[in-house]
């Protein structure tokens, strides 16, 4: 499915107030994070969104490499957050994947925490936030979304782990175009009902798939393993480990055990 993701097409009639106003779109360039951090320290509107049609250097978290071939999704959008609001905007961004993707394609995801997006147990969307930080208040937080939409994982080797995409799940292409419109909508919502003191931390934890499961979770260089006990409202994982010791994660992954 050809579809066109110029700011024209993604901008009229989106119906948001300031998500996705401005879209600075390129068929092709190494990382959408890249263009998105050098226009927020120039001071870009907030909720300018950075599109690539494919990248050739998607970056992941932890460092990883993250593959954006044609046919996927790579946006990067621009927010000025209060520091207050810094862990509501990565609940809202993966919130926001489960929303469109139900709505678009009336697939079921879930979270997988800290956020990245699963089908049926399959990575189908990767989300990177970065932001600056400066005497603990935020310059600026990019938003980066990477949704596998119209590709053959199967084509695909090598990945750390089950990755799956929307054509795979319904032997049929969907529009990209009506995926990123809807994504906006979808984050800008969110993102105004937190402003609004209406937290997403609730639907957040109930779209995890992790909660009250056996894991191996890694945070830098160390792998701990025990039962997600609880999710606080900071997005930290509460990790009961086999010694019977509570540990918080702020930051790495998990991997459910059966
Ligand atoms: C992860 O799961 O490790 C996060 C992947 C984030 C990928 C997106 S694609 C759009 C934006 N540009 C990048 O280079 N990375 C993010």
């Amino acid at each position: 499915m050809e579809d066109d993701l110029s700011k024209d097409s993604v901008t009229k009639g989106l119906g948001t107030r300031f998500i996705g106003q401005r879209v600075i779109y390129y068929s092709k360039i190494p990382s959408t994070m890249d263009v998105a951090k050098r226009e927020a320290q120039q001071g870009a509107a907030e909720g300018t969104v950075v599109i690539a049609g494919e990248q050739t250097a998607g970056k992941g978290r932890m460092k990883r490499v993250w593959l954006s071939p044609k046919g996927n999704i790579a946006l990067s959008i621009i927010m000025y957050p209060k520091m207050a609001y810094l862990s509501s905007l990565v609940m809202a961004a993966s919130l926001a994947v489960v929303h469109t993707i139900a709505d678009v394609t009336g697939l079921r995801s879930q979270i997988k925490w800290p956020n990245d997006v699963l089908i049926n147990g399959k990575k189908i969307c990767g989300i990177l936030v970065e932001s600056g930080v400066r005497d603990s208040s935020v310059d600026y937080a990019v938003v980066g979304i990477g949704i596998n939409v119209n590709l053959k994982t199967a084509d695909f080797t090598g990945m750390y782990l089950p990755v799956t995409s929307l054509s795979d799940e319904l032997g049929r292409d969907v529009s990209r175009l009506e995926l990123v419109r809807r994504l906006l909508f979808e984050f800008e919502e969110l993102y105004l009902s937190v402003r609004n003191g209406e937290p997403v931390y609730q639907e957040w934890r109930d779209s995890l798939n992790t909660l009250g499961k056996r894991v191996h979770a890694r945070s830098g260089n160390t792998v701990y393993e025990g039962i997600v006990e609880s999710i606080a409202e900071d997005g930290s994982l509460m990790l009961r480990c086999s010694d019977g010791s509570l540990i918080k994660l702020t930051a790495g992954d998990v991997t459910l055990r059966d």
